[in-house]
């Protein structure tokens, strides 16, 4: 049975095209706590549950080849949650760190944030400075984790940066462009996201990555956070590669 499942396992992922693997993949992790609630236990039992599946899919992306993996660790409104939860994750995330480092060095990951990195406990920023500084020469997969990150933040930060730029006289509003706007975002340097997954059956957004997303293909997938392993992740790649994807132009154009 197990010889059985690692087969299956192995034809899933030798059945996507290595030519039409997406190159920056976003993931908006959901439903740790309605996993943990299915299993009679505490919230954070989800979330403990939650970085199993952070690692293979970390795994699983590095193995396929895909160059950027956007995690939506901790947004700005989860600070709203209970003060014990909060406190929970953010120990998590430093924990998490620190056993991976060695992990993410030898798999040639290199670690990456978006968001709000200031607005963070002393702790966790400490702990996720040094596993950036350390990974840092790493060529391999990029993984980025949003923390205290909010898409609406994130564009009024950039809006305030242009019009600073535009109050010292370095351009003026009408040579502004979509490249200038871009390199102001967090995710500057880094392509769209080809593909969004959000796990757990909910159909939002949630302030995610939201200029970023604009021809972005979208999977929503019922599987809560704790569970979803790299069979479902390479289900959404094949979802994705079976897409036509337009923008804007019509099908006979594209051929
Ligand atoms: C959403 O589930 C999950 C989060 C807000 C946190 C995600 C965190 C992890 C997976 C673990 C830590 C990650 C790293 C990178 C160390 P939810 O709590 O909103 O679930 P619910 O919708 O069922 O309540």
């Amino acid at each position: 049975m197990q010889k059985l499942l690692h087969m299956s396992k192995k034809n899933l992922a030798e059945t996507i095209d290595p030519e039409k693997i997406p190159r920056h993949i976003a993931i908006i992790m959901d439903g740790n706590g309605r996993w943990a609630k299915m299993h009679g236990k505490a919230r954070v039992f989800g979330h403990n549950n939650g970085v199993k599946s952070v690692r293979q899919i970390t795994e699983a992306a590095a193995e396929l080849g895909v160059e950027f993996l956007t995690l939506y660790a901790f947004s700005t409104e989860n600070w709203n949650r209970p003060k014990f939860e909060v406190e929970a994750l953010m120990l998590l995330l430093v924990e998490t760190i620190k056993k991976e480092i060695e992990v993410l060095n030898k798999n040639n990951i290199c670690l990456r944030t978006i968001g709000n990195i200031e607005g963070l406990p002393t702790l966790s920023r400490r702990a996720l400075m040094k596993g950036i500084e350390s990974t840092k020469n790493n060529t391999g997969l990029k993984l980025i984790l949003a923390l205290n990150y909010s898409g609406r933040d994130e564009i009024l930060t950039m809006v305030r940066k242009i019009a600073q730029k535009i109050e010292n006289k370095e351009i003026t509003s009408a040579q502004l462009n979509e490249t200038d706007i871009e390199a102001n975002l967090y995710t500057a340097g880094m392509p769209a996201p080809e593909l969004l997954i959000r796990t757990s059956g909910e159909y939002r957004l949630s302030n995610f990555l939201l200029w970023q997303v604009a021809y972005t293909e979208f999977y929503f997938s019922p599987i809560m956070w704790p569970d979803f392993n790299k069979d479902h992740f390479y289900e959404a790649i094949l979802d994705y590669q079976s897409r036509e994807r337009r923008f804007g132009k019509t099908s006979e154009q594209l051929q």
